[in-house]
């Protein structure tokens, strides 16, 4: 490149399939993969620039292609987005926290979609995090794909190793967080259930002092974690300033609730299943009450959302309920699946279909046995189990009394769903949940015969 010219890029690609004219690409070293064996191929569909950590090879293209030799390309990355976020300059509002993460994102979208801020629509003005894209590659995308007009960006942080949320959040720079919950997940990475909050603590103690942190007082853990941020904070909650009153809980059809935030307040008819929810929505109310948004929008917005698929979708198939919840499951998202189930009024038998919870470390047979437990204490009729951890989960469930021909452990998914099939009846209704990597979605499409 000529000193003193300026060149324009184009949009950051990670993946040299989706290089094109004027793309900047990025070679990323994953475990499986690294992007430096595809430079050829992003710079034959057209990329311009190329950031990379090895030189080698890349000489041949220098004539064409800028390249931008760095120490750390998943760095170079993440700074980029930074950079793009400050020169946009919305509100971004983070969201972290062991579960409810991406419901609580959508609830905060659809608010914002139906939303005026400073006496201006929001709508087409809101970027939201994509997926799953929340971790040290796809936040940095997200935020990359912000054009110019964007008012707000919500975005989704996870981790499952120390030191992930510090970075992220200092990518974000978030004006308004949030920490949904602390509960023992991804324990493999993080420890323990300290080590889980502190890891999602890094959110407040990084946090710019002129944003404004959102704290769940019905959490112990995030209570005391909101106690660290110094500057302005908005509780939710039972006591807190944006709560939820005269809860009803509707079974499938969803939870009715009165919102109360700023001293005013709606009735609200929110059509997903499960206090969890409940809790979701809170969250983000709270998160739009910091925005200066107003109570109706708030209805809309709330009574807009319908569940992400997976995450407690309640549907009727021939005359029997289902719960699908087969997204992931740790032990505090468990308990909030058996306590939904629960809450249903159900004329036939309640069984559940679980798979492994996995990365809970040293904690998994304990976590399994307990497992066991809660489901004999929900009274839930039937147990289906799959995965390494069954028998623990069955042992806990005798030890709390539920009979042993009640529990039935599977070997594969086929074969747990013809044994779910000899017994369900009209009027019965089924959970299905368990981590990623079990697939439970898998067991309820065989049962439906639909898929493989
Ligand atoms: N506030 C909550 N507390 C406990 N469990 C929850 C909560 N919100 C959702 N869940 C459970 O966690 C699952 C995943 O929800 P999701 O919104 O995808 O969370 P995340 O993005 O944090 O993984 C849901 O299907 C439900 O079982
Ligand atoms: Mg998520």
């Amino acid at each position: 490149m000529q000193q003193g010219r300026e060149v324009y890029f184009r949009e950051v690609v990670i993946d040299s399939r989706r290089a094109g004219k004027g793309s900047v690409f990025i070679a990323l070293e994953g475990n499986r993969l690294d992007g430096h064996a595809f430079v050829a191929d992003a710079v034959g569909r057209g990329a311009s620039c190329l950031v990379v950590r090895k030189k080698a090879d890349t000489s041949r293209f220098l004539k064409k292609t800028t390249v931008i030799q760095v120490q750390d390309t998943l760095r170079a990355l993440g700074e980029l987005a930074h950079y793009r976020r400050q020169k946009v300059s919305p509100k971004v509002l983070a969201i972290t926290g062991s579960n409810g993460k991406t419901t609580t994102k959508e609830m905060i979208a659809a608010i914002l979609g139906r939303a005026s801020i400073y006496g201006s629509r929001l709508s087409g003005k809101v970027l939201k995090t994509e997926g799953n894209y929340n971790n040290l590659v796809g936040l940095p995308l997200t935020l990359l794909r912000l054009q110019g007009r964007e008012r707000v960006a919500v975005v989704e942080l996870g981790t499952n190793a120390p030191g992930e949320i510090r970075r992220l959040t200092e990518i974000a720079d978030p004006d308004i967080g949030l920490i949904t919950s602390v509960a023992p997940a991804h324990l493999t990475g993080l420890g323990s259930l300290a080590g889980v909050a502190r890891e999602k603590g890094e959110l407040f103690l990084r946090m710019t002092p002129k944003g404004t942190a959102i704290v769940n007082l019905d959490d112990p853990w995030t209570r005391r974690l909101g106690k660290s941020f110094k500057g302005e904070k908005i509780t939710y909650g039972n006591n807190g300033e944006v709560r939820g009153e005269n809860r009803m809980v509707l079974g499938e059809k969803g939870t009715e609730f009165t919102l109360w935030a700023g001293g005013g307040r709606r009735r609200i008819r929110l059509r997903l299943s499960g206090e969890c929810n409940l809790s979701n929505a809170l969250g983000a109310a709270a998160m739009a009450y910091g925005l200066g948004v107003d109570l109706e929008s708030m209805r809309k917005g709330l009574e807009s959302v319908r569940p992400v698929p997976m995450r407690m979708v309640t549907e009727r198939w021939k005359g029997i309920g289902i719960i699908n919840d087969a997204y992931n499951a740790n032990p505090a998202s468990m308990e909030a699946a058996l306590k939904t189930l629960a809450d249903i009024r159900v004329k036939g038998k309640r069984a559940v279909i679980l798979g492994d919870m996995l990365e809970l470390g040293s904690e998994s047979i304990k976590s399994h046995l307990e497992l066991g437990k809660k489901v004999a204490r929900h009274h839930i009729d039937r147990l289906y189990l799959l995965g390494q951890y069954a028998l623990h989960v069955k042992e806990g469930a005798l030890l709390e009394g539920m009979a042993e021909e009640r529990v039935r452990i599977g070997r594969g998914h086929r074969e747990l769903a013809d044994r779910l099939r000899e017994h369900t009846k009209r009027g019965d209704w089924l959970l299905f949940k368990g981590s990623r990597g079990l697939c439970m979605e898998k067991v309820l499409a065989a049962f439906k015969k639909i898929g493989d």
